[in-house]
């Protein structure tokens, strides 16, 4: 029988990049650094799976050693309420004070003095620790907990960096507005907190921060992230292929880069099949094998996203992916079958709002380009 291969892939998606691996990002890595040491809250920006999550992981890793700075990282992508939010600030709070559990027990006791929470640990307490509270306590109380980083931050003479992820699930917060009200009111008297806000719905968090009647309007510096130019991406794939003993050249490192539009998680997803049908040298026609495989695996998820299109929202996006330019034009109207220019209008901000396409000086683009090529090959039947 033959061995089963164990070298690893040295590409990596769908887990945020922090060290090996990530690329590039040299000035986004310098202005979020900078906003941050000096306390400038910051709102991070990008369409989906562009690396905002990796660039503050990064920047955390890289400054691990630094004794004046601290990370806390809080992700809200499962925080449905208010009350859920303070557990999970005073958990992220105490877990990045300090590395050993013992001391997250002993800081809460000085931490909280009025709103007093309920530790719960498990046999492994680095991976099993809760905190919770009583709801009429916190109500109380919800300041002394607001204005916990900025007591620490002072008691512990350290700038304090909350790096709060999926920040826009505070609209599904009841009276979500009055929430944003209060978080302001009292994180913009810190002195010694940055906030770094980012999320993965693009429009909400527009929404929040953009939107001069609400109370996060000019919160902070917005840094919206760029693609990673090819110039970098070609180099470290060539070499990832070169450390694991394969060989791929520079043009087909190319094509892989220019199919996925620079796109991070799928230049990452790509390279990776194309590496592990790979034996010893990539070929063009492991990469068309690769794209197809990778297309096959994200299928399901594609089909859920078109079943829950309208039809004349499906006629636009044919359209867009044949590269028409002139949506409300008689001609294009009819033969897409997209309604009327109002219809168009109103599905085009429809699509915007979930994320499938973005305007570019009037230009309307497909934002996964993934996406773009399995809805072209797989919906229309077309060739890539
Ligand atoms: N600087 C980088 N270098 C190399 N790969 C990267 C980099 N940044 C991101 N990636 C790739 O892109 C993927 C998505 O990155 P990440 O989760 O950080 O994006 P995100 O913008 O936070 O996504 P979401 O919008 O879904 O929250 C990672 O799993 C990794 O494969
Ligand atoms: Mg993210």
């Amino acid at each position: 029988m033959k061995d089963l291969k164990e070298e690893l892939s040295p590409f990596l998606f769908g887990k945020t990049v922090d060290n090996i691996g990530f690329i590039n990002r040299t000035t986004d890595v310098e202005l979020l650094w900078l906003n941050m040491r000096s306390g400038i809250n910051t709102i991070l920006m990008s369409p989906r799976r562009w690396g905002k999550s990796s660039l503050v992981k990064h920047i955390a890793h890289l400054k691990r050693n630094d004794k004046n700075i601290r990370f806390c990282f809080l992700d809200m992508f499962s925080v449905r309420d208010e009350a859920g939010f303070y557990e999970a600030l005073s958990k992220s709070l105490l877990v990045s004070t300090s590395s050993k559990w013992e001391d997250w027990v002993k800081n809460a006791k000085t931490f909280f003095k009025r709103a007093i929470p309920k530790l719960s640990m498990g046999i492994d307490p680095a991976h099993d620790f809760s905190i919770s509270f009583e709801w009429e306590e916190v109500e109380k109380h919800k300041d002394e907990i607001l204005n916990m980083p900025e007591r620490i931050a002072q008691k512990q003479k350290i700038q304090l960096i909350v790096c709060i992820d999926e920040f826009q699930n505070i609209h599904n917060f009841n009276d979500a507005e009055n929430f944003e009200k209060l978080l302001r009111s009292y994180w913009q008297h810190h002195k010694h907190v940055s906030y770094c806000l980012y999320g993965s719905k693009r429009t909400l968090m527009a929404d929040i921060f953009n939107k001069k009647n609400r109370a996060f309007y000019r919160f902070g510096d917005i840094i919206q992230l760029e693609k990673i130019d090819t110039n970098h991406w070609v180099p470290f794939i060539v070499e990832q292929f070169k450390k694991t003993g394969k060989k791929i050249t520079p043009a087909l490192a190319k094509d892989i880069v220019i199919l996925m539009k620079n796109h991070s998680y799928y230049v990452q997803q790509l390279s990776h099949y194309v590496w592990a049908y790979t034996t010893k040298e990539a070929h063009d026609y492991i990469i068309e094998k690769a794209l197809v495989r990778m297309l096959q695996v994200n299928q399901a998820f594609y089909q859920y996203e078109v079943e829950n299109l309208s039809n004349t929202q499906v006629n636009l996006i044919k359209a867009i992916v044949d590269g028409v330019e002139q949506f409300t034009a008689m001609k294009t109207l009819q033969e897409y079958h997209i309604g009327t220019p109002r219809n168009v209008t109103k599905n085009i901000k429809t699509l915007e709002k979930h994320d499938f396409v973005e305007k570019i000086d009037k230009k309307v683009i497909l934002l996964d380009p993934a996406f773009e090529l399995w809805f072209k090959r797989f919906y229309m039947g077309k060739r890539w």
